[in-house]
């Protein structure tokens, strides 16, 4: 396998190529909130978009999906043995898109559950499918964040009939074991629940943890992922809703095109590239990344010693506990002293003390955030 390079981008290529994350901060500050990657794309992705660009491919997707199915079942086996037939591939405009979706054609009617901390959004599209949503909270005390069963029974048996999993999961860190996805799926199995599993992290797996990819713990689950946050190209609106079950996917195709059409040509390109020949890439970030998570760990021992990391597992997205410093909003405070990290209770409404920190930039970049934020907190 072709080893590739991860290439820095300096703060002027950063502050051009990502307009949110570097673009809606003030000059001089430290952009580590949003997920995304200050690195330039992998090569292959450029490629592809290079030639489509000089092409002029700039018009509607065809039907059928570009080659984005099968590049997906390619990976998955390589990657994870798992084996999805091309075909098990919806393609959509992007995962929360996709979920939506899904919540709306696909899950049993009635209360969904969502783990908290979750990915802000989960909570507005449960809200927007007109969905009450059940909030399992993790607690912030146990280091090992497991999921709280009995909680999730308690929700099942109120009268649940989604679970919304997010795997590995944002902002937390964590990779579930097999054992603690079986366990949830034998919950399931007894209430007649349908999973909903966001795996869009599931190709940033860091060393030392194993990715298990839900559909191989229970084949009726549905699957919801991208390659947009592995290879950074959430901008280019591309995503993917898997299920295994040929009559779901017919009723996904039929519906009117309004319902189901926000992907681009340019995405589905990028995704078939990356997927099929972005392994090297992939391979060096992670050891990137694996990285950075020791850098992370070091600056927080200089500048921040009394916080609390979560392990971090996959993702380059790490959930800081700060309570010891008796600061309800670090963020606030973060964003004060020229770094801009997200908001704990973003995710956690309620939740003070916390915040999430991106971590996908250079060593030095992280090491400058985590120093404002001690300066922020300890002044
Ligand atoms: C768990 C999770 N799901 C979905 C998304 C967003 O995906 P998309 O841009 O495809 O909607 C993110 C973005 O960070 C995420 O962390």
């Amino acid at each position: 396998m072709a080893r590739d390079e991860i290439k820095d981008l300096a703060d002027e290529e950063a502050r051009s190529a990502l307009r949110l994350k570097w673009g809606e901060v003030p000059a001089g500050t430290v952009p580590a909130w949003v997920a995304e990657m200050d690195y330039a794309p992998a090569p292959v992705v450029t490629e592809v978009l290079r030639e489509a660009v000089e092409a002029g491919t700039t018009g509607y997707p065809p039907f059928g999906d570009l080659g984005v199915g099968a590049a997906f079942s390619g990976f998955a086996r390589r990657h994870w043995g798992l084996e999805v037939a091309p075909e098990a591939t919806v393609v959509t405009g992007d995962v929360v898109a996709a979920i939506r979706l899904a919540l709306d054609t696909l899950c049993p009617p009635g209360p969904v559950v969502v783990p908290l901390p979750c990915y802000p959004p989960f909570r507005v599209v449960v809200d927007l499918c007109g969905r009450p949503l059940v909030p399992v909270e993790t607690d912030p005390d146990d280091d090992e964040a497991v999921l709280d069963l009995t909680a999730v029974e308690q929700a099942f048996r109120a009268g649940a009939r989604t679970f919304l999993l997010c795997s590995p999961h944002n902002p937390l860190g964590r990779v579930w074991t097999r054992g603690e996805l079986e366990a949830l799926r034998d919950l399931t199995r007894q209430y007649g629940v349908r999973v909903l599993a966001d795996e869009i992290h599931g190709p940033l797996v860091l060393p030392g943890s194993t990715f298990t990819p839900y559909l191989s713990v229970d084949p009726t689950a549905i699957l919801v992922t991208s390659a947009s946050k592995a290879f950074n190209t959430p901008g280019l609106h591309c995503a993917q809703l898997v299920t295994l079950d040929a009559g779901e996917r017919e009723r996904l195709r039929a519906l009117p095109m309004p319902l189901n059409h926000a992907f681009t040509t340019f995405g589905m390109l990028a995704t078939t590239a990356a997927f099929t020949d972005g392994d090297g890439w992939l391979a060096a970030l992670v050891e990137r990344l694996d990285g950075q998570r020791r850098h992370l760990a070091d600056a927080l021992d200089d500048h921040l010693p009394k916080a609390r990391m979560r392990p971090l597992e996959a993702t380059y997205l790490a959930w800081l506990d700060l309570r010891e410093y008796g600061v309800d909003d670090p963020a606030a405070a973060g964003l004060r002293h020229g770094v801009r990290v997200a908001p704990g209770s973003d995710y956690h409404p309620g939740l003070a003390g916390h915040a999430r920190i991106n971590i996908a930039t250079t060593p030095e970049r992280t090491r400058l955030a985590v120093q404002r934020l001690g300066a922020a907190l300890e002044g």
